[in-house]
């Protein structure tokens, strides 16, 4: 092995730059997913968007398909499920000719106290957390082995410690997150495939919004958890926040960096 390439030699332009690369990105259909799914694509990478949600996913991929050179697709997929895995890969290698970049970013967060806790609801939790990040990263891996790449796995800050109350599973699940990214890092480092994760605070996005109506029985905007959600940085996140992290992450400008998380949460876990 000759180890990871040099890229010193490099203009930052040619760093940040994904022009031919092929990037997928799981619960890329709006929230910090599509967030990302547009950064990847500005830098010029083609993305194949994977969700649940097939009508939102599709008008996602349309809508940033119109927006940049790349092209912006959408497939359905559920990250737990092992075949449905294998057949995104395959189809982002059809479509694509390679894959480069493999985004984990699909998660639920469901508030269940301990003691409503059931095991149905802690097993789904762990499987869409922890072993859809493992699958996605299997056939990301498969497919990258020949030229390398990078794989970005989206943690939280509740991967760092423990948070709100009701929020065991996912604690737990973002925490084996974590301890996933460095073991990854070591068994595909011979293979020059890179293994990040990113850990986000709280952000305005969707599922939380959902989220806090379900808890609070009210609509719940933006601007209400902007009133809410105090940082050290002195504002509430906001996806692209996050994305700008995944971009560094997946470009060249990353290249000597794996088996860390960073965390991007304006100081709130210092
Ligand atoms: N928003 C935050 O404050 C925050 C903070 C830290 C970490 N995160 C993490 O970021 C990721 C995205 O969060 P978000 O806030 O954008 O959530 P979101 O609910 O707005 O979006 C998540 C997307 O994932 C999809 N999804 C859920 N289960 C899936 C499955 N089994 N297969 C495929 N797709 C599935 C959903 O349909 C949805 O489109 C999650 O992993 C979450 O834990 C979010």
């Amino acid at each position: 092995m000759s180890g990871i390439a040099d890229v010193s030699g490099h203009t930052l332009a040619q760093l940040v730059s994904l022009a031919g690369r092929s990037c997928v990105v799981t619960g890329g259909a709006r929230g910090l997913g599509k967030a990302i799914a547009q950064r990847l694509l500005e830098a010029g990478a083609n993305v194949l968007i994977a969700d649940l949600e097939d009508a939102v996913g599709e008008a996602a991929a349309a809508e940033l398909s119109g927006r940049f050179d790349g092209t912006c697709l959408y497939r359905h997929t559920d990250v737990t499920d092992p075949d449905a895995v294998t057949a995104l890969g395959d189809h982002a290698a059809q479509q694509f000719g390679r894959v480069d970049v493999w985004v984990n970013n699909a998660g639920i967060f469901p508030f269940v106290p301990l003691e409503q806790m059931d095991a149905d609801t802690w097993d789904r939790v762990m499987a869409v957390n922890t072993r859809g990040v493992m699958l996605g990263a299997r056939e990301a891996a498969r497919h990258m082995t020949a030229g390398g790449g990078a794989i970005i796995n989206i943690a939280s800050t509740a991967g760092f410690r423990g948070v709100s109350p009701g929020l065991s599973a996912y604690v737990a699940s973002k925490h084996a997150v974590r301890g996933l990214t460095r073991q990854l890092a070591l068994e595909l480092a011979p293979h020059a495939i890179r293994v990040l994760g990113v850990a986000p605070t709280y952000c305005v996005t969707e599922g939380n919004l959902l989220a806090a109506q379900e808890m609070g029985g009210t609509k719940v905007t933006g601007a209400d958890i902007a009133a809410m959600v105090s940082t050290p940085l002195g504002r509430v996140g906001v996806p692209d926040d996050v994305a700008r992290a995944v971009l560094f992450c997946a470009s060249d400008m990353a290249m000597f960096m794996t088996g860390s998380t960073l965390l991007v949460d304006a100081g709130e876990t210092c």
